[in-house]
Parts: C-alpha cells; sequence; structure tokens
C-alpha cells in the first residue's frame, strides 16, 4: 500500500515536471531583437517572384495596389515598375490593412471608415485587432547608378555608415564589372557620364550591392533602361510574437558591430545570393534607445518606434480624438 502511494507520487510528479519541460519547449522566451531580425530578414530577402531576382519585401504589394481594399485579398503582386513607390506590405500586412476598422458590427474596412469612426460613440482610440503576427513592412531606398559610356568611369557616391551612435561618411566610387555592362545590350548605347577614378577615393563594384537592371519602361531619379538601381539600405519591421520589431539594415560590410550575429546562411534574391551579408544590421522592439538608419537622413528622430507612434496617429481636430493604427503610417494614410 505504502510502496503504491509512493509510486503515484514519483509518477505524478515525472508526469509534472514533463509538462513544466514541455512548457518551456512551446513556449521559448523572446529572443534576442538582432537574432530575431536575422532569421525573419533571411526569409524577406529571399526570391519572391513574380519577376526573377527580386527579394520578397520588394515584391509585397504597395499600397496604390493594396487601396482601394475592393479584391485586395486576392490580389498577387504585379510585374510593375519596382522603382514607383518604396513601401511594401506582406499580404498578412495587407489583409489587415483592409479588414475592418474595429469588432463592431458593421465596421467597414479601413479605406472607408473614417465616417463609420466619427459617428461611433465612444470612438475607438486604436484599430481592434492589431496587426497580427507575421505582419511585415518594408522600405527600399535604392541609389541611381547610369552605366557609364566610358567603362573606366564610374560613380562616386557618399556612404554614411554607423559606427556607435555616430555616422560616419566614407566616400566610394561604384564602378562597373564587365559582365554587368553586357547586359546592357537591349536597352542600347549606355548615356551615361560617369566620374574617373580619384586619390582617397576607394573603387567599390557594383557587384559588392544587390542591384537591379532597369527594364525598358523604368525609370528612377534620371536612371532608365541599361542603369542600375543599387540598394543602398532597407528597413524590415516584423509583428513578432504581439510586438513590432524595428530593423534597419544599411551597407556596410566591414561593420564588426552592426554585422554581429549574421546567420552564416544568410543569402538572398539574385545572381550573387552572398553580397546581401554585406548590409549591416540593428534592431529594437523598443521605442527608447537609439536606432536609425544612417541613409535616412530625413527621419532625423534616433528611434523608429518612437517616431512611428506619433506619425501614425490621425487626430480629429474637431473632437479632439484621435485613433491609432498601431504605429504602421500607411494605414492613416488611407484612412478616408
Ligand atoms: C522621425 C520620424 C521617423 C523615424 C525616426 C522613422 N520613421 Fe519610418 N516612416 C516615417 C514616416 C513619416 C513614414 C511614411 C512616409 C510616407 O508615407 O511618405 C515612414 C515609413 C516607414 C516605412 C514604410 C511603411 C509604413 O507604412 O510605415 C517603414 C517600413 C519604416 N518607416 C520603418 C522605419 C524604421 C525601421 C525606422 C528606424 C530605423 C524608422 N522607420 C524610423 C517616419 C519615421
Amino acid at each position: 500500500m505504502m510502496r503504491r502511494r509512493l509510486l503515484g507520487g514519483v509518477a505524478a510528479s515525472l508526469i509534472g515536471l514533463s509538462v513544466v519541460i514541455r512548457m518551456f519547449s512551446q513556449t521559448p522566451g523572446p529572443k534576442a531583437p538582432r537574432q530575431a531580425s536575422w532569421e525573419l530578414a533571411r526569409d524577406a530577402i529571399k526570391d519572391g517572384g513574380p519577376r526573377p531576382g527580386i527579394p520578397d519585401f520588394v515584391n509585397w504589394l504597395t499600397a496604390r495596389e493594396i487601396y482601394p481594399c475592393e479584391d485586395t485579398l486576392r490580389k498577387s503582386p504585379a510585374v510593375r515598375d519596382l522603382f514607383d513607390e518604396s513601401f511594401h506590405y506582406n499580404p498578412k500586412a495587407a489583409a489587415r490593412l483592409c479588414g475592418p476598422l474595429t469588432l463592431a458590427p458593421g465596421a467597414p474596412p479601413m479605406d472607408r471608415a473614417l465616417g463609420f469612426w466619427e459617428r461611433s460613440n465612444p470612438r475607438l482610440s486604436a484599430i481592434d485587432p492589431p496587426f497580427p503576427s507575421g505582419a511585415q513592412l518594408s522600405a527600399a531606398f535604392w541609389n541611381p547608378v547610369r552605366l557609364p559610356v566610358d567603362p573606366n568611369q564610374g560613380k562616386v557616391v557618399e556612404l554614411p555608415v554607423r559606427s556607435g551612435d555616430r555616422t560616419i561618411t566614407r566616400r566610394i566610387r561604384i564602378t562597373i564589372p564587365e559582365q554587368a555592362r553586357a547586359g546592357s545590350a537591349p536597352c542600347g548605347p549606355p548615356k551615361g557620364q560617369g566620374e574617373p577614378a580619384t586619390a582617397g577615393v576607394q573603387d567599390v563594384s557594383l557587384d559588392d550591392f544587390f542591384w537591379v537592371r532597369l527594364n525598358r519602361g523604368e525609370r528612377y531619379n534620371g536612371a532608365s533602361c541599361g542603369d542600375f538601381a543599387v540598394l543602398v539600405a532597407f528597413h524590415l519591421v516584423h509583428k513578432d510574437q504581439g510586438r513590432w520589431l524595428w530593423t534597419t539594415f544599411w551597407w556596410d560590410p566591414e561593420s564588426q558591430e552592426f554585422g554581429a550575429g549574421r546567420p552564416r546562411d544568410f543569402q538572398g534574391a539574385g545572381d550573387r545570393p552572398r553580397v546581401w551579408a554585406k548590409y549591416a544590421m540593428d534592431a529594437s522592439f523598443d521605442s527608447t534607445g537609439t536606432i536609425f538608419n544612417p541613409w535616412r537622413v530625413e527621419e532625423r528622430g534616433s528611434n523608429c518606434a518612437q517616431c512611428h507612434a506619433e506619425v501614425t496617429v490621425y487626430p480629429d481636430r474637431a473632437a479632439a480624438q484621435t485613433i491609432s493604427f498601431d504605429s504602421v503610417t500607411a494605414a492613416r494614410a488611407h484612412f478616408k
């Protein structure tokens, strides 16, 4: 009798122990932001179609494709001018951008919800539900490089890179390898002027960046068919376990500090998948502390979440009420 009870007790505590072990293994603690960011980005930089060689985060729908909301859920990205707009939303984000404003019965999709919100009482102060885990937003920053007539010419660019909380400016000259020249034939002869080599300005091959050749009909800041759009930086914002993870990448193959923890297999779209490891990264869940992208001089703030929390609130001046779009700018811009 004694013995059975004892065994029962052992069994019970073993079961208890295994429940505890399972709980720990099923709910991993929150990942450090940098580690989470490298992993989430690794998927977002993969080739996503429909245009081959283009990372998924550039293929996601743009706001102009998402709105108006009719049909949005059935839309898949078209082959389009990639430089027309630089902000993109993954399917989960797009679905929420077109979901009902709130859980209230009859709440219309966000692009037709302004009147509904104004008439509702009390007025909700935030979209409900917020964006789901797995929603992602991106912004791509390109630098146009014209194909020079003279193969010895290149383009001198200023390269802001981050060191600690400071920005350092490097000057480099982007040069065009022979192979990249060759592919421009269908666009006719090159038209770019270019600049000669200069002492103190390091030559860097175009192939050290992720780049896209502009197709016929594509234009970007003076570049056209046969020229290049060079990816100098990008933002990825992920909803991860209920929180926004703000991440920013910029070209700097030398940064130890912001290259730390990059997975060995950090490879993405294009003919040179390893080129993606030349981008440095910073990431944060927090609305305090420093996180900025040296390429985005117009965004003077040093914290993504803090600024976005302000710019993504829609104020109704008459009633001194506001609605927040879960810190996502695009929803606000299309709230009508
Ligand atoms: C000082 C303010 C400010 C800061 C700081 C800032 N942003 Fe933004 N961001 C904006 C504004 C304003 C827009 C929208 C611009 C527009 O609609 O033309 C925007 C747009 C974006 C978009 C496009 C998608 C969207 O609808 O919001 C992404 C992605 C983004 N920012 C990420 C970031 C990340 C990551 C950081 C930090 C590294 C950051 N931002 C820092 C103000 C800021």
